[in-house]
């Protein structure tokens, strides 16, 4: 997609201060010049902020906690499961958002403390729920069947399991918002047909009601998460006014009331320039909206439907993490296409170092890491080394790249270490975080032994000497 803002200008906003292009147009994370720490650690390279870790979680926490006091952010740690990157999320009070055992692991290997930790995912493992169950993580059931395997285990492991529902809902009230992710959708019916999860709406009360009657658990809250369909706070009012509806519902039935309600993440994060799917995140609503519109919505319908004030969750993963990080690649050959006037630019960062780009039409801002206010700005497409289509940015205005330049691909934090391949068997990329002016590597650079490790060859396919 074309970049209206080509060339340097990234427009601050008071989210984003810790990775920016200074006054001199170099591109800078924290007290560190980017070009600099590509030198010294090689590309492509990962930069994660720690400053905006800290300042991210506690900017979204101050927000809710001035419209709903027992509030909670939980990070999704899937969007960056950097064990660093992890316990900094723990440090600045993030919780944890866990899917299967490594994530829920790591989670709990940063320091976070287990009441601050829930476990999601269909369909879950006998290693993820012994090990949530004996840490005294709460596991959100996403089946009725779910509940069978939580009490065998419990009652095995002789340790009381905390557990939650994981709600299907209808959200009929969403049928006339349009979603721009996937293109085109109604976002209510999209929900409906398009997602696995969340225990059917006519199961949830006959669930609530055996896991009240197990001994083996303890019912402790209602989970819903919403996928990132639009970049608007309605999807919220509505998952918050909808879940509340079904546990009054419980609560007459059952005389259960939720000792917490967690509305996953699904926020929207944007730049000005265009980020995320297709580059439609622009504009997006700040952590405040985000804030205002849940608590808001949780108040006025706690207080209607009499449901106290439970603890409140939320289990954002790329707006907390897009920020906190930028993607380092060096430029290599470029050539031009006389026919279509087209230039390709190489950079070896890729596709696989930033998979949404494949798999989601997402788009991550360009910049150099360098200003050369001599250079003519010339529309560019650049592109990976690999041998899928491995398109990075089409059509951008970009100051003529040379050889050897460093480019930045900003608010590359959430998605991007956590989903790395290694197609083409190229080595995944190191990570460096910076804390003012240190940088530590916090995920080494693969090698070729690495990539090959763990394959073997049988004895009667070894070659003979
Ligand atoms: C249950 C749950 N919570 C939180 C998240 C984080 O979503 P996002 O990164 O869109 O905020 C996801 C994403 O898949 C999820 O499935």
């Amino acid at each position: 997609m074309a970049s209206e803002l080509g060339t340097h200008e990234i427009v601050d906003t008071p989210w984003r201060q810790h990775i920016r292009v200074d006054q001199a147009g170099r591109l800078r994370i924290e007290d560190l010049d980017a070009e600099a720490l590509a030198d010294q650690f090689g590309t492509p390279l990962y930069v994660i902020s720690e400053a905006q870790i800290r300042d991210n979680v506690s900017r979204f926490r101050a927000a809710l906690a001035r419209g709903y006091p027992d509030s909670h952010v939980f990070f999704a740690t899937k969007a960056n499961r950097n064990l660093a990157v992890r316990r900094v999320f723990s440090l600045a009070g993030a919780g944890g958002d866990a899917f299967g055992p490594t994530e829920l692991y790591l989670t709990l290997l940063a320091g976070t403390p287990p009441d601050m930790v829930v476990l999601n995912g269909f369909n879950k493992g006998e290693e993820e729920i012994r090990a949530a169950i004996e840490a005294g993580v709460a596991i959100h059931l996403d089946a009725s069947a779910e509940l069978d395997d939580v009490v065998r285990i419990a009652r095995q492991l002789r340790v009381r399991a905390r557990v939650g529902v994981r709600t299907r809902l209808l959200l009929h009230s969403l049928d006339d918002l349009q979603g721009d992710w996937p293109a085109g959708t109604l976002v209510g019916p999209s929900v409906r047909t398009e997602g696995k999860e969340g225990v059917p709406i006519e199961e949830i009360v006959p669930l609530a009601a055996a896991a009240l009657a197990a001994p083996e658990v303890e019912l402790v809250g209602l989970h819903h998460h919403i996928g990132r369909f639009v970049a608007s706070v309605r999807l919220f009012t509505s998952i918050v006014a909808e879940q509340l509806d079904v546990a009054a519902e419980i609560r007459d039935q059952l005389g259960w009331t939720p000792g917490y309600l967690d509305f996953g993440g699904g926020m929207a994060y944007g730049r000005p320039e265009g980020h995320g799917p297709f580059g439609n995140d622009r504009g997006r609503p700040t952590y405040e909206e985000y804030a205002d519109a849940i608590t808001t919505s949780l108040v006025a319908g706690l207080d209607r439907l009499d449901l106290g004030r439970p603890r409140l969750i939320v289990e954002p993963g790329r707006l907390l993490a897009s920020d906190i990080g930028v993607l380092l690649s060096r430029v290599g050959v470029s050539k031009m296409f006389r026919d279509t006037g087209q230039t390709w630019v190489g950079v070896d960062a890729s596709w696989n170092h930033l998979l949404n780009v494949a798999t989601a039409g997402w788009s991550y801002h360009p910049v150099p890491a360098t200003h050369h206010p001599d250079r003519p700005v010339v529309r560019t497409n650049l592109a990976d080394s690999q041998c899928w289509s491995g398109t990075l940015a089409t059509d951008v205005a970009l100051p003529r790249l040379a050889r050897g330049d460093v480019l930045g691909f900003l608010d590359a934090g959430a998605y991007t270490e956590s989903k790395a391949l290694q197609f083409n068997g190229i080595p995944r990329p190191a990570t460096v975080l910076v804390h003012g002016s240190r940088a530590d590597v916090i995920s080494e650079r693969e090698t070729l032994q690495d990539v090959i490790a763990r394959h073997r060859l049988p004895p009667h396919l070894v070659a003979p000497r």
